[in-house]
């Protein structure tokens, strides 16, 4: 598969303002994706996963390094990236159909030709029959269906997505998993998702990516070799358990060092 996203050397700091140095939340991060690619990210809290995707998506500065999509420098948002936040971001004052063609709108398009486009992408995350209603009036795995269809409808070259589901209860979550590798077979778009939950990270993803506690490095890359479609089952099958176990045992280390790291703390 040709190379879709490539991160050379990425280095980013944050200036504390008890100390004005710059604490590094990256030193010479470096990451590879293939085009299609269903990338998980999973790593300590803190550890710097919703930073990484905020630079991704040209939201923040970084300080040296470099982000290639297609071989093009990214430099700024726009919309061959598509973003997906953990708590539902839409407009209360808007209808279901009038937030997902709302980046559409920013770009351009004139609202009717959006609308009918937004027709496709309703029907894909399974929302028929709930164009018109609002926000208030949907659970929260609708309102992330919403949110998701959002992100789909410009049609980006990458998606991005920081724990969308983490605000979900426990079986809202198993049924968005399963309906987000159903949209992803259908588009295939090349995603990066941000996870803490790890059995979320294996079940979702072609290559499961573990970082480091902060400053985060790459600590192990994991290739999933679990066929696809991927039903809910799997989760209870041996190899699914032996993942879980394997990427557990590489992580566990990295969160006991990072809570060590806050003061006070005991673990
Ligand atoms: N705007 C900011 N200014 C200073 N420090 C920040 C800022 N944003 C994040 N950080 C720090 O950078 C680190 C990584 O944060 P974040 O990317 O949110 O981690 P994660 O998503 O993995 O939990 C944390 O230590 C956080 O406190
Ligand atoms: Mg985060």
């Amino acid at each position: 598969m040709p190379t879709k996203l490539e991160i050379k050397d990425l280095c980013k700091g944050f200036t504390s303002l008890r100390s004005e140095q710059s604490l590094p939340v990256f030193s010479g991060l470096e990451l590879r994706v293939a085009e299609n690619e269903f990338i998980c990210i999973v790593g300590p809290s803190g550890c710097g996963k919703t930073t990484f995707l905020r630079i991704l998506d040209g939201l923040i500065p970084f300080d040296s390094g470099e982000i290639l999509l297609d071989g093009q420098r990214v430099i700024k948002p726009g919309i061959d990236k598509g973003f997906v936040f953990q708590d539902s971001s839409l407009l209360p004052w808007r209808t279901v159909v009038d937030n997902i063609i709302l980046g559409l709108e920013l770009h351009g398009t004139p609202r009717r030709e959006a609308r009918a486009r937004a027709r496709h992408y309703v029907e894909l995350v399974g929302l028929r029959g709930f164009e018109n209603h609002y926000p208030y009036e949907l659970s929260g795995g609708m309102q992330q269906r919403v949110n998701l269809a959002r992100a789909l409808i410009i049609e980006p070259q990458v998606l991005l997505m920081d724990e969308p589901f983490a605000s979900l209860d426990a079986q809202t979550r198993e049924i968005m998993q399963l309906e987000l590798l159903k949209t992803w077979g259908g588009t295939r778009k090349t995603v990066l998702f941000v996870t803490h939950q790890i059995e979320e990270a294996v079940y979702l993803a072609d290559r499961v990516v573990v970082f480091s506690s902060r400053p985060a490095t790459i600590k192990a890359e994991i290739p999933i070799e679990l066929t696809r479609p991927r039903p809910l089952a799997v989760k209870r099958s041996p190899q699914f358990l032996a993942y879980i176990d394997r990427i557990w045992s590489m992580i566990e280390a990295e969160v006991r060092r990072s809570m060590l790291e806050q003061p006070g703390a005991e673990v």
